[in-house]
This record gives C-alpha cells, structure tokens and sequence, in this order.
C-alpha cells in the first residue's frame, strides 16, 4: 500500500522544507508540496511534525558472546526496540572468538538474524586472528556484502589481536577496500592496571576506570592510526569517550589519515560517578572505555557540532544487572561490559543535545543517520530523504512529553541506564522501507522483515 505523508517538516542533513512524501513500494517516489493520494494510499498528517530519515546505529551488540555470558536482546527484542526508537538500520558487530573460523562467525551472526530482525542491518566483521585461511575466509565475507571490518586492541585473549595481526589485517582492508571500526584500548596496560588495583583490594564497580583511565584509550587511538598510517587503510574509531583520544585522532586526521570518530550516547549524557554508585548500582554502568569525568561532555558535544566526530552510536550491550553484571560483585574485572541504550539514543540527543542548543537539527540528523550511511556505503539508499531512497522514515512529535524507564521499555534488559530521565519529543510514527513499523510507540510492523543490507567495498568519508 502506497503512503502519503503530508505537511511535515522534513529534515536532513542539508536541508530543510515542508512538504508532502509519496512512498510506493519500499521506496520514496515523490516529493512535492500538496501531493494528491494514490487510490488506496494511507495519507498520515504529519503537521507540526519532522520528518526525519530513517535513522542508524552503527554499533550494537544485539548478538555478543562475552565475558561469560551473552548479551540479553535478540533480533526479535532488539530490533523492535530500535525502530520503536527511530532506528530503521543497525550495525551489529559480528564477534567471533580467537577460537573459531570468521566465516562459521559470520554465519552464525546471519543466522541469528535472518527472519528474526525487524529493522534492516548490517554487520562489521570481526578479526579476532589473522592468518591465511582467516584472509581467505574474509575475502569471501566482503563478496557476500560486507564493506566493514571490527578490530579489538582490548580484552587480551578473547577478542584481541596482537600488532602483527592488525598490520596485516588492516593491509588487508585496504586492498579490498574495507573500513576497519576499532575499540581503542592498550590492552596490556589494562590487564597490569586490574591487576595492580585487584593487589590493592580494589574489587569495586569505580575501580573499572581506573583500570581504563583517559589516557589508555589514547594510547590505543594513537596506536591504530600508527598502523592506519603505515598502511594506508581507512579507519572508524567506535566509542570514543574522553579529549585525551580525541587529541590522538584529530592529529592524524591532520597527517592526512582517513579516520572517522564515532562516539556514544552514554559518554555525552551520563558520566563516571554513574559506575561508582554504591551497592553494586555503578555496574549498570560498567563499560569499556568506561564513563569519563563529565568535563569530557562539552568537549565531546563541540566536536559533534563541529563535525570532528562523525556519528553517534549506542555499543548497546545489554546485560541484566539482576543475574549477568552481579558475576562481577566481587570483582569489578568480571563484570560483564556493556550498557544498553538501542532504544533511547535518537530521544535522548534530541532532548538533551538539539533542545539544549548543543547540536542543531542538521547536526542531529548527520551524526545519528546520514554520516553513518556515508561512511559505512549506504547512501543515499539509506540516511537521507530522497526520490529514490528506501521509504525509511521517522515523523517525530516534539510536543511529546515522556520519561524513560524500564517498566516501559522495549529492550530486554532488567534496567534502563536513564531510569527517570525525561524526553521532549520522539517517533510518534515509523517506517521502514514503505511499511509502518511504529505507531505511538507501539511496533506494529512485520517481525522478521529487517533486511540485510549488502554493502560495495569503497572507503568514502562522511
Ligand atoms: O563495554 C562495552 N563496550 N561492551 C561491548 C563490547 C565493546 O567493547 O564494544
Ligand atoms: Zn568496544
Ligand atoms: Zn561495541
């Protein structure tokens, strides 16, 4: 059925008009002012409305195997809780461990998610080793549509690789044409860091940054774009949290590196006093890197505002504190990283990054959507509105009033890392690929349509 919204304001990362949207298919036909409908279309009022494109995540962890446990979501839970959000795409980090073969990985990761995700994704495929037959297997993921590869220089021993296997990783990236994402952590000074704060009877949820302090994830930062440097490939640095890596990322961006910066929701909102909650509360906030100082914050938000960090992901990890992060109450080191936040991203930049005055609504819709498309070869398909491009949509009521909580939510997860917080605005309709996914902050879409999104090789910059 064809969809005709009228009379929003849509919004992209250029532009800025009222008018109507005429979606046939799974993709945007028309854009024009007073289009009349189709017979049979479904004309939704969008008056007094944005409307914004589809908007993508580029780091997520609906799937993860890790420290022990695996992470809580499904496709199923997931994917419904990011479209409810305003996500239409994700890029899960396809993770698979020292011991097992990239493509059984990959094929693992597939399997988990065809037919079960309701928005469309995408994976970044992990090399957690490398050699020939890793390469080989790799070759053959980038054919099947990967253009995205995810290096670890943290969790020794589990994900890790060592210098080797990341020059000849990211060597291969650059043949293929690859983008290689990056978690920027020096992992040897953080396993003598817990081990040196676990002598000295550290055990508690704030010693975790302590263990990861600013200036160990620039040094990974610094280290990456070393060899990003030496051999030519173009990298995406995940998570970044802190000035300290910042300063490592812009000073090679300036020796000409092709790096792009994502950062995350949690580093511009909650900050490190969060982990260090008593009885155990601070590891709902336990991630690496962890939560910063706040005066990391406005340093964060002006380099979004200026462009110098590219996009805004979520790294959603979603653990139960009930059963999975109290496996760390007795030792911070084993509490499972990671904090979910799939669903509250697109709410909580525009409540307090765009209504604050610190991004502006172009601004909000590059670093949440079109950068990511840009840079990961999406676009125009996905991240802007466009005759041409999938029918990905989110018509968002800034009159709506809300608070987060997880009596409410949709993630499956026992805890929501902004219980209490208020929201001004959200999705009050989405769709995805011509199809409403989102009413009122109910799913109402197709379980299992999400695609996966074959991606070209190609290294553009956002
Ligand atoms: O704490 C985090 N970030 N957990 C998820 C795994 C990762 O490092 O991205
Ligand atoms: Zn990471
Ligand atoms: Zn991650």
């Amino acid at each position: 059925m064809a969809l005709l919204i009228k009379g929003g304001e849509i919004v992209t990362a250029s532009s800025r008009y009222v008018a109507d949207i005429l979606c046939e298919g799974e993709t945007i036909s028309r854009i024009d002012t007073d289009i009349s409908p189709p017979a049979g279309a479904e004309v939704i009022d969008a008056a007094g409305k944005f409307v914004f494109p589809g908007f993508i995540d580029p780091h997520t962890h609906i799937y993860l195997p890790f420290m022990g446990t695996f992470s809580k979501d499904t496709y199923e839970t997931g994917t419904k809780a990011a479209l409810i959000g305003g996500t239409t795409t994700i890029f899960d980090m396809c993770c698979p461990g020292r011991s097992e073969e990239p493509m059984d990985g990959f094929q693992t990761w597939r399997a988990q998610s065809e037919g079960r995700a309701a928005c469309d994704y995408s994976f970044h495929m992990g090399v957690t080793k490398f050699d020939e037959s890793s390469a080989a297997q790799l070759r053959e993921i980038v054919k099947a549509g990967i253009q995205s590869f995810k290096i670890f220089l943290a969790y020794k021993g589990a994900l890790g690789i060592d210098d080797a296997e990341l020059f000849q990783a990211l060597s291969l990236a650059k043949e293929l044409g690859v983008v290689t994402t990056a978690h920027c952590e020096n992992e040897t000074l953080v396993s003598e860091l817990q081990r040196a704060l676990l002598a000295a009877g550290r055990t508690d949820t704030a010693a975790h940054h302590d263990s990861r302090p600013p200036r160990v994830e620039a040094e990974g930062v610094h280290h990456l774009l070393t060899f990003a440097e030496m051999t030519g490939a173009a990298v995406y640095i995940v998570h970044l949290s802190c000035r300290e890596a910042l300063e490592e990322a812009l000073a090679a961006r300036l020796r000409g590196v092709n790096v792009s910066i994502e950062t995350v929701v949690q580093y511009l909102t909650l900050d490190k006093t969060y982990a260090e909650l008593p009885d155990f509360e601070g590891a709902k906030y336990v991630m690496s890197p962890p939560l910063r100082d706040k005066k990391h914050q406005p340093i964060l938000w002006n380099a979004l505002a200026q462009g110098l960090i590219n996009t805004v992901g979520t790294d959603h990890a979603p653990f139960d504190f009930k059963t999975q992060k109290t496996m760390g109450r007795d030792d911070f080191t084993k509490i499972p990283n990671g904090i979910p936040a799939i669903e509250d991203r697109v709410n909580l930049l525009y409540t307090y990054g765009v209504l604050t005055g610190k991004i502006d609504l172009s601004t909000f819709v590059k670093i949440a959507s079109t950068n990511a498309a840009k840079i990961f070869n999406l676009y125009p398909r996905k991240g802007t509105i466009q005759p041409g491009a999938d029918a990905d949509l989110v018509i968002f009521d800034p009159e709506y009033e809300g608070i987060l909580s997880a009596k409410t939510h949709h993630m499956n997860i026992d805890y929501n890392a902004f219980e209490g917080w208020k929201i001004h605005g959200r999705p009050s309709l989405v769709t995805l690929r011509g199809e409403v996914a989102v009413r009122d902050g109910q799913f109402v879409g197709t379980p299992g349509r999400g695609q996966f999104l074959q991606r070209k090789t190609g290294t553009p910059k956002a």
